[in-house]
């Protein structure tokens, strides 16, 4: 079984409680040492404790568990520059879609693009995520909407993560616009009672839904995910991004993993969620990009909900592929602190996907790691739009070595 051991470390374990100060969350062990055995953490501790043998000296860097991005939608075609530009000049996100733009616009894109051109698209976009040190992605369909399609973006979400040094957690996303040409209520129950089930039974593990107006209502979202959670699936909405829906509310009803989004949820939805066990996948680079207030992260830390931050790429609301500058939003916009923001890259991500074998280090998780060219967290979201990330592990591999280290 390969060994491998890092010592003399900054090891941000992830094991303090999110909502508390400074770099309380990070549960940091000075002079630390992580050692793995296959895929697995063997000893998470004081450097003086660790087991013997060849190792990396980390020279004090900060040494945290691999990144978890629980919301993005990279298989897609096309990009959607020109609605940026009308947004600019004063169109709303709703317009743009009325208007036959917006998601189904990348829909027609998607579609008219062969596997090989989706795939590699998609390669490229993950193998940048990985290499700033995301070693979980999740991946949504959605750009598909027909059966067909859309079990062929999930198809090839699923086969993307067989090649990159980052596992994929693929999402089915059936309620994410009304197809062109089709009856809606047609469309809902096609992903109710054959999509579903197929998607599955082809690797699926989430499901997912736009509960917003010019998309789907409430009692359509319930109907699905209460189909996806049955057929297995972890439940995720897009809830209340562009006005109050019910989103969040509905999410702690049903059970689901995540509610993302959040921009307009009101406060009597948060003690259902930490109640349900709901988290808050925050999305602001999105609420950058559509000129929108971000969500505020303080009032789910205080009514116990934890929050994540996913980047949420994909051609319209936010094509922006910065690990860093996630995080610098994640501080400048929702208010989170740079330690609560690195807490909610790893164990949030994990817990917003219910993987409970990562995103914390410990003996026993998975061997995802990642080792910062800096000793300093506060670093990360500070000096934004470099990446920092100076060697990436997977599943106790290495998939991305940028030594010689070089601080910033
Ligand atoms: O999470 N809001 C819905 N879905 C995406 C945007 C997709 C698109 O505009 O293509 C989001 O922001």
């Amino acid at each position: 079984m390969e060994r491998l051991l890092i010592r003399n470390a900054r090891v941000a374990t992830m094991s303090g409680a999110q909502r508390e100060p400074g770099h309380a969350p990070l549960g940091l062990i000075e002079d630390g040492a992580v050692a793995c055995e296959g895929e697995r953490i063997v000893y998470a501790g004081p450097t003086a404790g660790a087991p013997e043998g060849e190792s990396i000296d980390a020279g004090g860097r900060l040494l945290t568990p691999g990144f978890v991005d629980p919301h993005t939608h990279l298989v897609f075609a096309g990009d959607r520059a020109h609605e940026h530009a009308l947004r600019l000049a004063g169109a709303s996100y709703l317009q743009i879609a009325e208007a036959g733009g917006g998601i189904r616009s990348t829909v027609r894109s998607t579609r008219a693009a062969s596997d090989e051109e989706l795939l590699r698209s998609a390669q490229g976009r993950l193998r940048r995520l990985a290499r700033s040190g995301v070693t979980t992605v999740e991946v949504k369909t959605g750009y598909g909407l027909s059966i067909a399609e859309e079990l062929r973006q999930l198809r090839i979400a699923r086969d993307l993560g067989r090649e990159a040094g980052c596992e994929v957690v693929p999402t089915l996303l059936g309620l994410h616009a009304v197809p062109e040409g089709v009856e809606r209520a047609h469309w809902v129950a096609q992903v109710i009672e054959e999509l579903t089930p197929e998607a599955a039974r082809l690797g699926a593990r989430g499901c997912d839904v736009f509960l917003e107006q010019g998309a789907f209502n409430a009692a359509e979202c319930r109907a699905a995910l209460i189909a996806g959670m049955r057929a297995g699936l972890a439940g995720h909405i897009h809830a209340d991004q562009l006005s109050s829906g019910g989103g969040a509310l509905l999410a702690a009803e049903l059970g689901c993993a995540s509610a993302d989004h959040l921009e307009h949820t009101p406060p009597d939805a948060l003690e259902a969620m930490a109640r349900a066990g709901t988290t808050a996948v925050l999305l602001p680079l999105a609420s950058w990009f559509l000129r929108q207030k971000a969500a505020s992260a303080q009032p789910f830390l205080e009514a116990g909900v934890p929050v994540a931050l996913g980047s949420n790429i994909n051609p319209g609301s936010q094509p922006i592929e910065s690990v860093s500058l996630l995080l610098a939003a994640g501080c400048l916009l929702t208010g989170l602190s740079p330690a609560q923001a690195l807490w909610a890259c790893t164990a949030g991500g994990a817990r917003a996907l219910r993987l409970d074998d990562r995103g914390v280090l410990r003996a026993g998780l998975r061997a995802d790691l990642t080792l910062f060219s800096t000793r300093d967290p506060d670093h990360l979201p500070y000096h934004a739009g470099i990446e920092h990330s100076a060697l990436v592990i997977r599943g106790g591999r290495i998939v991305h070595d940028a030594r010689p280290f070089s601080d910033c």
